[in-house]
């Protein structure tokens, strides 16, 4: 059996819900909305987030409509996210089809994202989850944050690592730490379990986006969105910070000077890529992102032995060894 069937098997019920629920909750009377919105639930990505919500629940209380409400809440910030994050890293692929914003525009993009997220946000005052509402706008609010750290950074090029797990722990480690943190606090479950759940999101969330960052490295290999695009934003990622911060002054200077000034240059772009795996960055990136994983696992040790706990055990070893 594949991961995901495993992963799913204590949520498949769930899952086929929740799909419907997103499905709908995406709805629109404007045709042009309503066209862009079928193009991406066609388009549909993996949907680790509602996997971890359901599973977050189910390891610790009982599913309920709170835990339906917070799957399709974050799924649809999460879709909004990656539309809007298509435009400002310019990526014309996402999901192995063109981005929305390679279709339609920018500014089509921007104001299909800002609907997914005003839908998302109705959607769970409609309900009434003022709780779930603290926790996911709180994520939204340390996703802005960490795309602007990055943004900012990237100007000067940033060599510190303590930087970049600052800017990975809020831009896609808090959201799935809210993942975590709502699934449990929907079925109720005491101060304890949640905080054990928001710290393991958090946790999975860095191993996440370490293997994302790793994939950017993975040239050639089909990720369903472009890969060697973060030299091209001048976006220093773990496995180059590490490089760089051992290399030699001529190599430094030599490395530097292409991110800043030839990156749009495939040929250079390689060059780059081979350095910062002659240099063991991939190695290093990749022992720090089992760290994580393996911390996250310590944290789940501590909930009761269920088959929602096995499936998140499952699902983040799937994270940091998926192909895409
Ligand atoms: C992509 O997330 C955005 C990041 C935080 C790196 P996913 O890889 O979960 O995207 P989909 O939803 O499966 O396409
Ligand atoms: C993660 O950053 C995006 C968000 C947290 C919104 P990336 O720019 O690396 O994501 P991908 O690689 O495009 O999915
Ligand atoms: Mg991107
Ligand atoms: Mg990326």
């Amino acid at each position: 059996m594949n991961p995901v069937d495993i992963i799913r098997k204590p949520i498949e019920p769930e899952m086929k819900e929740f799909e419907l629920k997103f499905k709908t909750s995406m709805q629109s009377k404007a045709p042009l909305l309503d066209r862009i919105t079928h193009y991406i639930i066609k388009r549909k990505g993996k949907q680790l987030r509602p996997m971890f919500v359901f599973l977050s629940a189910k390891a610790t209380g009982d599913v309920n409509e709170s835990t339906y409400t917070a799957a399709a809440l974050i799924e649809l910030l999460h879709t909004a996210t990656l539309v809007h994050d298509d435009v400002v890293d310019e990526a014309d692929e996402r999901r192995g089809f063109f981005s929305v914003n390679a279709l339609w525009k920018n500014k089509v993009a921007v104001l299909v994202g800002d609907f997914l997220l005003s839908k998302g946000l109705m959607m769970a005052v409609d309900n009434n989850e003022f709780e779930l509402l603290h926790t996911v706008s709180d994520a939204v609010k340390e996703m802005s944050e960490g795309e602007l750290l990055q943004m900012e950074k990237t100007r000067l090029l940033n060599f510190d690592e303590e930087v970049y797990f600052e800017i990975i722990r809020q831009k896609t480690a808090a959201l799935i730490s809210a993942c975590c943190r709502s699934g449990a606090q929907s079925t109720k479950s005491s101060e304890e379990h949640i905080r054990l759940m928001t710290e393991f999101g958090e946790k999975v969330g860095m191993a996440f986006q370490i293997k994302d960052d790793l994939f950017d490295y993975g040239a050639g290999k089909d990720i369903g969105k472009p890969t060697g695009i973060d030299i091209q934003e001048r976006k220093t990622t773990l496995p180059l910070i590490y490089a760089l911060n051992r290399a030699s002054n001529s190599d430094r200077k030599r490395i530097v000077n292409i991110v800043k000034n030839h990156n749009t240059n495939a040929i250079k772009v390689k060059e780059v890529i081979q350095f910062v795996s002659a240099s063991g960055g991939i190695e290093y990136a990749t022992q720090k992102m089992h760290d994580y994983a393996r911390q996250s696992l310590e944290l789940l040790s501590q909930l009761p032995e269920t088959e929602a706990r096995k499936s998140l055990e499952t699902l983040v070893n799937y994270t940091i060894e998926r192909e895409r």
